[in-house]
């Protein structure tokens, strides 16, 4: 049983710099608050550019002597880190659950999800290797190296405050590159018990800092614009990544983004519908329908539609929704209140073009809101055409492969996708038309650190975790050797 004790003894309310506890210049702090009840979790510092260039020149300096550690050193801090994790999972998942409302088996799972980003990467370290290329000349010899990119920016959402910092600096540290981590201020907890888990590891002061704010646009600007960051990494919506990648412009700074999604979610008259519609219940419902890679659109073929509506909608009403710390609570509430108008927003626009409530569709007290199905969703409705963030699954009717493989391209967004079917063709067929990074056949669930995430059109730019995720926080260089007698 972990304590109250054990929980607070994680929290940490200043910003981590240069391997010290500091508080912001100016003194002000802001309040991390449960959205299960309103209550204050605690209060932390509120930095600003000033402070943020202090992380930023922190960084800078570390990197020389930690780029040259080998590569087992950095593993062997990573490993470390991991095991750190690992050792205090409860007591993470107790503060994560406290600061984003999620049911705490979801966030034991992002305990697990997320450190296991730093154990792939603590692998990954030691194998990031270059090439020796056939030379043009007898008298050359040709090889590529792979070294750190430099001092890495990490930009972080709330809505998986420990996963999407991981999988960051996850390959940012094995690649010998410090970071200067930015989680958003509805969350910042997490990110700060991390950082002192870090700090316990013994990475050398300099190279893992953690800054808190409210003030996203200066701090935003000081990241993007500071010529010492030579890597911006960030998760979140689509139309902050557009202005930070023009921010980053100016110095042409490296950047991933993973931004928004809206992902379809296809059953084919073929599928096994009871498989589906438990794909359907994880993929919309995980973390509250709020995550980039949630099933926003349902497209039921016509001769499956009534059985899959009638089941899903069982499903759905014996959800149980409460507060994210009580063991029987299946959902938690929304973010804020933002997120709520959100979601009562896109219910009623399409409601009053024609959709039904099948299951749900009511405010609760607070922030949560009723599990809900709609049925008779069309392409005019805003929730097909922006990602809703919320526990409500719209369903359409298709009636041809062709129809809507057409329907689900047509949005300027491309990260996750689903389809069940049990035709080999078709799974062929259907994976290869769709245009996403990401593409669950016959699974709800796709998310690993082994598999590259990320997605394309107005998704984002690079891939995170995987085999391939090192490489965007690496630069190739090119060595030429001449005048070799042979
Ligand atoms: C996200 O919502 O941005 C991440 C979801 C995941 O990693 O599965």
């Amino acid at each position: 049983m972990t304590t109250n004790e054990e929980v607070n003894s994680l929290i940490r309310t200043q910003a981590y710099i240069n391997g010290t506890w500091v508080s912001a210049a100016r003194g002000a702090t802001f309040e991390v608050v449960n959205p299960a009840n309103g209550n204050v979790v605690a209060s932390v510092t509120d930095m600003d550019a000033s402070d943020v260039r202090k992380a930023i020149d922190a960084a800078n300096a570390a990197w020389p002597a930690y780029r040259d550690l080998t590569a087992k050193e950095r593993a062997g801090l990573l490993k470390k880190w991991y095991a750190l994790m690992m050792e205090h999972k409860e007591e993470l998942a107790r503060l994560m659950t406290m600061e984003c409302g999620k049911v705490l088996a979801e966030s034991r799972g992002e305990v697990d999800y997320g450190a296991s980003f730093i154990e792939w990467f603590a692998e990954e370290a030691r194998r990031s290797y270059g090439d020796v290329i056939p030379a043009h000349t007898k008298d050359r010899r040709l090889v590529v190296v792979k070294q750190s990119i430099g001092v890495v920016a990490a930009i972080t959402p709330w809505n998986f405050p420990l996963a999407m910092i991981t999988r960051k600096v996850g390959p940012a540290l094995a690649a010998g590159s410090p970071v200067v981590v930015k989680p958003p201020s509805e969350t910042p907890l997490t990110g700060l018990a991390i950082a002192y888990l870090a700090e316990k590891a013994g990475f050398p002061p300099g190279v893992y800092n953690t800054i808190t704010t409210t003030r996203n646009t200066e701090v935003g600007e000081e990241l993007c614009g500071n010529n010492k960051v030579r890597k911006l990494s960030f998760t979140g919506s689509t139309a902050v990544g557009k202005i930070l990648m023009k921010q980053c412009a100016s110095n042409l700074k490296k950047i991933s983004l993973e931004l928004g999604g809206n992902a379809p979610f296809i059953v084919f008259d073929d599928a096994d519908v009871d498989a589906a519609v438990k794909g359907a219940m994880i993929s919309k419902f995980r973390n509250n329908g709020q995550t980039c890679v949630c099933a926003n659109r349902l497209y039921v073929q016509d001769g499956i539609y009534e059985e899959f509506v009638a089941k899903l909608s069982k499903a759905v009403s014996a959800l149980k929704v409460g507060n994210g710390l009580d063991t029987d609570s299946q959902m938690g509430p929304l973010i804020n209140e933002k997120g709520l108008k959100k979601v009562k927003q896109h219910l009623a626009d399409a409601v009053s073009k024609g959709a039904r409530v099948m299951v749900g569709g009511n405010e609760m007290d607070g922030l949560f809101f009723e599990p809900t199905v709609l049925t008779d969703v069309t392409p005019e409705m805003v929730i097909t055409q922006e990602e809703v963030f919320g526990p409500v699954a719209p369903v359409s009717r298709f009636s041809t492969e062709e129809e809507v493989i057409r329907l689900a391209n047509d949005t300027p967004y491309g990260l996750a996708s689903y389809f069940f079917s049990r035709d080999v063709s078709r799974c062929w067929r259907v994976a290869e038309a769709l245009e996403y990074g990401m593409v669950g056949i016959n699974d709800g669930l796709i998310s690993t650190e082994v598999a590259p995430f990320g997605g394309v059109k107005e998704s984002g730019i690079g891939r995170e975790g995987s085999k391939y995720g090192m490489d965007y926080y690496m630069e190739i260089k090119y060595l030429c050797f001449g005048g070799i007698n042979s």
